[in-house]
């Protein structure tokens, strides 16, 4: 299992998420399976975990276990699947957003620049639009403001221009041909900025921010009380987006107040960003990365 991902942070966020032995927890990003293994650990036979992931790959991780239901869907659909599934409140959501290592090192799912391969970055290959399809459709404006909103690319309008004008001759395809337009324009660090780049690519394949709003949104609708959210993010954008919600209750960052001022949020984010220690980051470069936040349900 570990080929395919190795879980960061994996001991402090089920810590975090199980309090309950005989209770009900979600796992929206199942990919390896590493997270839902150490929750199913902390569960008695009573116990259930309902997990969600929306790349197909994930299949071959299944664990095979009673207590165990697959949902091989989007997470932005967490609410549905939940009525749907008529389980009563659970205890607790955990999200390890982004990708997993799998699909980054998988050279022709085209997440990467280290590979030469079509420039896919799909994580459900089912879905029609893939990175190709944007670099090819987009207006030179939306490819500015994808590149800007996701990446922060510091000169987003003349890789947009560069990218139109290219196109013009022929499709931009694979990733070396992404890359060979990328070393015409580069600011600062060479692979800060194509990271950059192929971050805000991802983003809007797979309409990131998006779903992070909705699941997030659902989660207030299926947590009991004293029900916790985790989510570990990867990216400052995503943090960002977990953090205001936590601190607010709502995705745009509105906290809603009655007549006396008192915020009615349902949410409260306990205690600070926790971040993996030097000896995880060293053992695993993904870990560098991760954010954890952690709320409660009031
Ligand atoms: C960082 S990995 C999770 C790794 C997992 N915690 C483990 O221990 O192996 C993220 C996983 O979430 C999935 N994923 C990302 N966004 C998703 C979404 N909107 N809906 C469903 N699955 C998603 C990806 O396909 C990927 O398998």
């Amino acid at each position: 299992m570990n080929d395919f991902h190795v879980p960061v942070l994996l001991k402090e966020s089920v810590d975090h998420l199980v309090s309950n032995k005989d209770g009900i927890y979600v796992d929206v990003t199942f990919g390896g399976g590493g997270h839902s293994r150490e929750i199913l650990d902390r569960l008695s036979s009573n116990g259930r975990l309902i997990v969600f992931d929306q790349d197909g790959e994930t299949v071959e991780n299944r664990i095979s276990d009673q207590r165990i239901t697959y949902v091989d869907s989007n997470f932005r659909y967490l609410y549905r699947y939940w009525k749907w599934l008529d389980c009563g409140r659970v205890d607790g959501v955990l999200a390890d957003l982004g990708v997993s290592s799998h699909q980054f090192d998988t050279a022709d799912r085209g997440f990467s620049f280290r590979f030469d391969a079509p420039i896919d970055m799909r994580m459900n290959e089912n879905c029609e639009i893939d990175a190709a399809d944007i670099l090819k459709t987009y207006s030179e404006k939306e490819l500015q403001n994808i590149f800007s909103k996701y990446g922060e690319v510091r000169n987003a309008r003349r890789l947009s221009q560069v990218i139109s004008d290219r196109r013009q001759q022929a499709p931009v395809r694979t990733t070396f041909e992404l890359n060979e337009i990328l070393g015409g324009v580069i600011v600062g660090d060479r692979a800060k900025y194509f990271a950059q780049v192929y971050q805000a690519l991802r983003i809007e394949v797979n309409q990131e921010m998006e779903c992070l709003k909705e699941m997030l949104e659902a989660t207030l609708k299926i947590l009991k009380k004293e029900g916790m959210l985790v989510a570990i993010s990867y990216h400052s954008l995503e943090d960002r987006f977990v953090k205001r919600f936590l601190k607010s209750g709502s995705v745009d960052g509105v906290i809603q107040k009655d007549d006396f001022g008192r915020s009615l949020s349902k949410i409260k984010m306990l205690g600070k960003l926790i971040l993996p220690s030097q000896e995880e980051m060293e053992r695993n470069s993904r870990a560098k990365s991760a954010k954890m936040r952690v709320g409660v349900v009031l």
